[in-house]
C-alpha cells in the first residue's frame, strides 16, 4: 500500500495543503472497486487530474481512459460520439462509427461538464450505466460493455436537479463517490510548490535552465486570486520563464502576466514598478500574445494526433468499425464539392476554401 506521498508523487498531484491529502486518500480507497464517482471543481483545479489518477491506480490502468466534454460536443453529435452509429443511421454517417463507450470498453470515460448534458442522452447515459449495454444509433441489438464511469462538473447537480435540467435518477447513481476539489484561492499554500512543480517541467521539456522564482515573486502569485485555478497559474508560470532572459523571476516578470477583469489584481497592494518603456511593455505584451497562439497551436496538433492515435490503436481495429478518420472527412468534403459545382473544379476550391492547386493534389492523392 502506497502512502499518499508516494501516491501524489507516483501520479503527479502536486499541493500539500490539507485539502488536497485529504482528496487523495479519498480517491486511493475508492480507485480500487467500480464505483461512480462525481468530481465538483471550479474549471481548473484538477479535477482531469484526479479522474486519471483514480483511473491508473485502478485494475483498468492499462486500458482507456478517456476524456470527454459534454459542453464542447454539439447536443446533436454528442449520442452518437457516446454511443456510436451504423452507417447511414443519419445524414453524415457515411460509415460505422464506434462510441466511447465502445472504445473505453475495460476502461474509464471521463464525462466532464456533466451539467451540460442534454436530457435526452442522460436518460441514455443512465441505461447504459445500469444494464452495461447500450444501442448504437440505427442498431437492432445491444453491444455489452464495462466501463467506470468518472463525471465532473462545476455546477451544481443539486440545484440542476430541481431545475429539471437534470435527472435525479442520473444523479444519485453519479454521486456514489463525490470529490469537491477547492478552488487554488481556498489552499493558497499550495501555490508555493505547484509553482515550482510548473517551472521545473517546462524547463526540462524545453531543455531550459531553471530560473530563479524570488520570495517576492510567490508572495505576489499568493496574494492573487486565481480565477482560472491551476491551469491560469500553470500558464501564467511557463509564459514568465519563456519571456524571461535573466535567469530570475521577481515580481516584474508577473506583473503584466496576472491581473483579472474585476480589477483584483496581484499587484493592488504593491507599488507598481513601470521601470520599463512603453515600447518595452508593448514587446512583452506582444510576445506573451504569440506564446499563446503558440500553445492554442500545440494543443490543437495534440488533440489531432489523439484522435488518430484512437484510430491507429489495433486494439480497436478488430473489426470495421471505428471513429472516423479525419482523411475520410476530407475526402467526403472534396466529393461533396465536386459534386456540388459538376465537377468544376475552381468553384469547388472556392466552397472549399483552398486553394486550386491543393485541390488537385487531395485529388489525385485520394484518387477521386
Ligand atoms: N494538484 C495538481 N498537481 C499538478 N498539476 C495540476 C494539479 N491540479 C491541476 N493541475 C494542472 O492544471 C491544469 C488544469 O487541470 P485539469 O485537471 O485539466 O483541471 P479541470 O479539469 O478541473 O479544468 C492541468 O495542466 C493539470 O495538469
Ligand atoms: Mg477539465
Amino acid at each position: 500500500m502506497m502512502t499518499v506521498e508516494e501516491f501524489k508523487n507516483k501520479y503527479g498531484i502536486i499541493g500539500k495543503s490539507k485539502e488536497i491529502r485529504e482528496l487523495v486518500g479519498i480517491i486511493m480507497q475508492v480507485a480500487s472497486s467500480d464505483i461512480s464517482v462525481l468530481i465538483y471543481g471550479e474549471s481548473g483545479t484538477g479535477k482531469e487530474v484526479f479522474a486519471k489518477a483514480i483511473h491508473e491506480y485502478s485494475s483498468r490502468s492499462a486500458k482507456q481512459f478517456l476524456s470527454i466534454n459534454c459542453g464542447a460536443i454539439p447536443e446533436g453529435l454528442l449520442e452518437s460520439e457516446l454511443f456510436g452509429h451504423k452507417k447511414g443511421s443519419f445524414t453524415g454517417a457515411f460509415d460505422n462509427r464506434k462510441g466511447y463507450f465502445e472504445i473505453a470498453d475495460e476502461g474509464t470515460l471521463f464525462l466532464d461538464e456533466i451539467g451540460d448534458m442534454p436530457l435526452t442522452t442522460q436518460v441514455r447515459l443512465l441505461r447504459a450505466i445500469e444494464t452495461n449495454e447500450f444501442l448504437k444509433i440505427g442498431a437492432e441489438t445491444t453491444t455489452k460493455v464495462d466501463v467506470r464511469i468518472i463525471a465532473a462538473t462545476n455546477k451544481d447537480l443539486q440545484q440542476e436537479v430541481e431545475a429539471k435540467r437534470f435527472r435525479e435518477d442520473l444523479y444519485f447513481r453519479l454521486k456514489a463517490v463525490t470529490l469537491s476539489i477547492p478552488p487554488l484561492r481556498k489552499r493558497k499554500s499550495d501555490i508555493d510548490e505547484l509553482a515550482h512543480y510548473f517551472i521545473a517541467n517546462f524547463c526540462a521539456s524545453g531543455k531550459i535552465e531553471i530560473p530563479l522564482l524570488t520570495q517576492d515573486a510567490i508572495e505576489y502569485l499568493k496574494n492573487y486570486d486565481w480565477p482560472g485555478n491551476v491551469r491560469e497559474l500553470k500558464n501564467a508560470v511557463e509564459s514568465a520563464v519563456a519571456l524571461n532572459k535573466n535567469g530570475i523571476l521577481d515580481v516584474q516578470a508577473f506583473i503584466p502576466l496576472i491581473t483579472n477583469p474585476n480589477g483584483n489584481s496581484a499587484s493592488r497592494n504593491l507599488p507598481i514598478h513601470l521601470n520599463r518603456s512603453p515600447e518595452e511593455l508593448d514587446r512583452e505584451l506582444m510576445y506573451r500574445a504569440l506564446f499563446e497562439i503558440k500553445k492554442d497551436i500545440m494543443e490543437l496538433k495534440d488533440m489531432i494526433y489523439q484522435q488518430r492515435v484512437v484510430v491507429d490503436d489495433p486494439k480497436n481495429n478488430n473489426d470495421n468499425e471505428e471513429v472516423l478518420p479525419l482523411e475520410q472527412l476530407e475526402k467526403e468534403a472534396i466529393k461533396n464539392a465536386l459534386d456540388q459545382t459538376k465537377g468544376n473544379k475552381r468553384n469547388a476550391a472556392k466552397m472549399l476554401k483552398i486553394s486550386e492547386r491543393t485541390l488537385y493534389r487531395k485529388i489525385k492523392e485520394y484518387e477521386l
